[in-house]
């Protein structure tokens, strides 16, 4: 007898469910839309000639130890290569410190395996990284948001939020995704001291940080808390280890590639510890081969160079965007000009849906993600992201005057049915 499914999925899965938008994304893969929608990095910038002669360096040299299961913690050299990066940021972390993950997306669901239980509440940006939502829903996961503004998370509104007893804050500090925007320095300072004063975790997630294309580079909120820290008890700061109230995220992802599916994770060793349990019920470890290739890509330097021509492409092609938008785009709309990343947010007048402006922009060839998937309580309507990485130059033009033909159409439809209401 064939078992009925769907009397047999968990509990949890009811919180993961799939939405008409995203059957209506699915359409844009197809060739003749322009797509704003993935945040995909600019394929022609993979280094694809680095990657293929490493990889046959890494098999002349050492073959059967990239073949072999291997530690959960990750490769050794790579975790070392990540502590000397990190140190140029001034983030003081030994190894221990540091776990090796599949992607970034993998410590989020690592987090809420060893910190969620069913129930929880959790402090996020609103809006924030969908991925991250949909990691902790997994869990049984419930959210308290704190609204950004062009400056990050609106940290003045974050001890009322905390009256709902968040067990953590998730914050992404650098060109957010969605939003484009950065956290201020003062806002940095106010979010640890808060951390601080209620000793509440915090997960500073930074897959963006070192795209920065204008502007001073900010310090990562791992550092500020690290420094008050000391400044008590400079003990802490022994032998370079980090013990304090961050989990530091991020990932080569948008540096190297998404498809290496490499990330890590700096946090207080005894979170490490903890990691590492929750992960070897998930994958062992990630990928030997592919963490032995990258090493062998970056231990040379490659990534400085490689980096700062990922930052002109992205720079370029953002400016495009921000002119062709003041260009199409009609009057009443508003959107971010982010200072690095991948992605602006455009927030339309209060009386039009973005799902519905996104039906007549895929019918027009033209694609983006509508807000409110960003958003934990389902609001935000009025908004979408575009992404403007993953596009060329003429394509970006044409992309956004066909999505400025739509949204003209659109504001002058909702301004006929109010002026005959
Ligand atoms: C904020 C944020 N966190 C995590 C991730 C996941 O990145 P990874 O490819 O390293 O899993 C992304 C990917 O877009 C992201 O934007």
């Amino acid at each position: 007898m064939a078992t009925s499914w769907k009397h047999r999925y968990a509990k949890r899965m009811r919180g993961m469910s799939s939405s008409a938008i995203r059957e209506l994304l699915k359409l844009t893969q197809q060739s003749d839309i322009i797509s704003f929608a993935g945040g995909l990095p600019a394929p022609e910038l993979f280094p694809v000639e680095e990657f293929r002669a490493a990889t046959d360096r890494v098999l002349v040299k050492h073959g059967s130890e990239a073949m072999q299961y291997s530690t959960t913690e990750g490769y050794e050299p790579l975790r070392e290569f990540i502590v000397l990066k990190m140190a140029q940021y001034n983030i003081q972390a030994a190894q221990e410190n540091v776990l090796i993950t599949s992607g970034s997306q993998q410590a989020l669901d690592l987090i809420g395996k060893i910190l969620i239980n069913p129930g929880d509440m959790i402090l996020t940006e609103r809006p924030t990284y969908l991925g991250a939502l949909q990691a902790w829903r997994a869990y049984e996961a419930e959210f308290v948001t704190v609204p950004i503004d062009g400056d990050g998370m609106q940290t003045e509104q974050l001890e009322e939020a905390l009256c709902a007893g968040p067990k953590f804050m998730y914050i992404l500090p650098n060109f957010q995704n969605p939003g484009g925007v950065t956290l201020s320095l003062e806002r940095r300072q106010a979010l640890i001291n808060v951390t601080d004063r209620y000793g509440i975790p915090l997960i500073e997630d930074d897959p963006y940080g070192e795209l920065r294309f204008e502007g001073e580079h900010l310090p990562p909120l791992v550092v500020l808390d690290a420094e008050k820290l000391n400044s008590r008890t400079p003990a802490g700061s022994a032998h370079g280890f980090y013990r304090g109230n961050v989990i530091y995220l991020s990932t080569f992802s948008k540096t190297l590639a998404p498809g290496l599916r490499l990330g890590w994770i700096v946090a207080p060793t005894e979170v490490v510890r903890e990691c590492v349990k929750a992960k070897q019920g998930m994958d062992l470890h990630t990928s030997s081969f592919v963490q032995m290739v990258a090493y062998e890509v970056l231990k040379d330097g490659f990534l400085k160079d490689h980096v700062h021509r990922i930052r002109q492409v992205y720079r370029e092609r953002r400016d495009i965007m921000l002119d062709a938008m003041a260009r199409h785009f009609p009057p009443g709309v508003r959107w971010t000009r982010p200072h690095g990343g991948l992605f602006l947010w455009v927030t339309l007048p209060e009386i039009v849906d973005a799902g519905a402006v996104l039906e007549r922009a895929v019918a027009n060839k033209v694609a983006f993600v509508p807000g409110t998937a960003f958003y934990p309580d389902g609001s935000g309507h009025n908004t979408f992201r575009l992404n403007f990485s993953n596009a060329q130059p003429e394509q970006i033009k044409i992309g956004i005057k066909r999505l400025g033909e739509v949204l003209t159409a659109e504001l002058e439809y909702e301004k006929e049915l109010a002026n005959n209401v």
